[in-house]
């Protein structure tokens, strides 16, 4: 478990190489042009450390533009972007990361993820990461909806264990089985969607442990993913909501309400279903 006493925005976790990630990141799916451009020259500058994309977002042009003008220097920023799913196979992933790096503008990426397990490449896909990997092009490589089975494949395989596994993962879609045999490989959870695209933020029973709180529903949702030892991606292109999002450090979910709160594990996905990719 982590230790939640003095965690703060600076805080980052330790993955399986000795890089340190943020725990938390600012999501950008749907987050376009300048919109998402001025949204992530304002989430730098009131302390976001760390930014998730994907060459399918189609926003890394914005981003890599934005991270380039900022104040901060370019190694203060953790920037993860995505192989997407057309793009698999050893010689494509080698180009689609060569062509994310292009539209990004930098010198490196510190995380590259496979998006998504697509069956009979994502074997040949990893070994390009790892080559990218070694090569120093990224440095950290790791995967996103994996379940346990597409785990055990590539563990089975692979040369370089994953640092991190992308995930949808809230109260109402708690994978303890999965983070658990994440863990025991030394692979974070990265929560993906923790605010359920938005749709459960007036939930009643969240409402109460909120208002219990002081706080706002969206703040208890990625707090709950940071108590419950996730990295946590939060998507906001608003202002407002950027701000709000992380103010999470300035109080703890009792162990009660923490409970309470993964009673409302419902299976519920907001997203793609990766327990049914073959
Ligand atoms: N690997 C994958 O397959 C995968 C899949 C899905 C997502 N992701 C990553 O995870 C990130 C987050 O997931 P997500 O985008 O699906 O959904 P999310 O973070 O659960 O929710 C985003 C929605 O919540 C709204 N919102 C944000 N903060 C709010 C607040 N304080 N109060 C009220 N509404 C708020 C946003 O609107 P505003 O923008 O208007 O604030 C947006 O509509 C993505 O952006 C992406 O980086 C990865």
């Amino acid at each position: 478990m982590r230790e939640m006493k003095d965690l703060s925005l600076q805080s980052t976790a330790e993955l399986n190489n000795g890089v340190k990630i943020p725990l938390l990141g600012l999501g950008t799916y749907l987050a376009a042009g300048d919109r998402c451009y001025t949204a992530i020259r304002h989430a730098i500058k009131i302390g976001y450390r760390h930014i998730d994309t994907a060459a399918m977002y189609e926003n890394e042009v914005e981003i890599g533009k934005a991270i380039s003008q900022c104040d901060e220097p370019r190694e203060e920023i953790f920037v993860t972007t995505k192989l997407w799913n057309s793009d698999h196979g050893y010689e494509k992933a080698k180009a689609a990361f060569e062509a994310s790096l292009e539209r990004l503008g930098l010198e490196y990426i510190d995380l590259y993820l496979i998006h998504w397990p697509v069956q009979e490449l994502r074997l040949d896909s990893w070994r390009a990461l790892e080559e990218l990997y070694k090569e120093g092009k990224c440095k950290a490589i790791g995967v996103s909806n994996y379940m346990e089975r597409h785990l055990e494949e590539l563990l089975k395989e692979a040369k370089v264990v994953p640092v991190v596994n992308q995930v949808e993962f809230s109260p109402y879609l708690y994978l303890k089985e999965l983070q658990d045999y994440c863990m025991a490989k030394k692979i974070w959870i990265q929560a993906y969607s923790p605010l359920t695209k938005g749709r459960m933020l007036n939930d009643p029973p969240l409402m109460e442990v909120a208002k219990k709180n002081q706080k706002s529903t969206a703040q208890i949702l990625i707090r709950w993913c940071l108590q419950r030892d996730t990295i946590v991606l939060p998507k906001s292109a608003n202002h407002n909501n950027i701000s709000e999002n992380m103010e999470i450090y300035n109080f703890e979910i009792s162990n009660d309400d923490m409970k309470s709160l993964d009673a409302f594990h419902r299976n519920m996905r907001t997203t793609w279903d990766p327990s049914t990719a073959p």
